[in-house]
């Protein structure tokens, strides 16, 4: 076993475990949005940084990806680790501002207006991939999928048309972090009538 401590508390993990894998076995609780037990870590949202302090420095790293080791010592709630989670929820704000559960999020933390340009005022979507990753990981189908590159990026179907792929499970919907993938599926899925599912 790693033995460690955050926030002063001692705790143990396995060698294999990430830093939030061994807050969450200790009761520590860190916010994530890109992140789902069911499926491997992404690093996309960057809302689960922690400080790591080893000796007489430390550095912000996400807690999704970062390994455990051996004496390390971990700050989840430090002002350094607040003013990055403010500053990744300010560019959240202008990159999904149409999504209650970001603003919900950014009003804890105090933020309730971004420095950031708002691209389109109706969008939802982090485009953290979480939906797309549960969708080939657990459900296996790979119903959606990224489209489109750069500022043009979203998540759908080729073309835009209904995926024949889709079993309707909802597992998408379920795991979205920000309420866009509800929105969407309709268009994902197509009609219900006539599909073998
Ligand atoms: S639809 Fe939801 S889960 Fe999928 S990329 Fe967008 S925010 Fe993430
Ligand atoms: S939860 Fe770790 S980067 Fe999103």
């Amino acid at each position: 076993m790693i033995q460690f401590k955050i926030n002063g508390q001692e705790v143990e993990a396995q060698p294999d475990w990430t830093v939030l894998d061994a807050a969450k076995e200790a009761g520590i609780h860190i916010p994530t949005l890109c992140y789902h037990e069911a499926v491997g870590p992404s690093g996309a949202c960057r809302l689960c940084v922690v400080e790591l302090v080893e000796g007489s420095w430390s550095k912000v790293v996400i807690s999704c990806m970062y390994p455990v080791k051996e004496g390390i010592t971990v700050l989840t709630d430090s002002d350094r680790v607040k003013n990055v989670r403010r500053w990744v929820l300010e560019m959240l704000l202008a990159e999904c501002p149409a999504s209650k559960e970001i603003k919900a999020l950014a009003a804890e933390y105090g933020v309730t207006t971004s420095r950031f340009s708002i691209k389109n005022p109706q969008e939802q979507c982090m485009l953290c991939g979480l939906c797309v990753r549960v969708c080939q990981e657990v459900v296996g189908v790979s119903a959606i999928t990224t489209v489109g590159r750069g500022v043009h990026k979203v998540i759908g179907t080729p073309f835009g048309k209904s995926s024949e792929a889709c079993v309707a499970c909802g597992s998408c919907v379920t795991v979205c972090p920000t309420g866009a993938m509800q929105t969407r599926l309709d268009k994902v899925r197509g009609g219900l009538e006539g599909r073998q599912l």
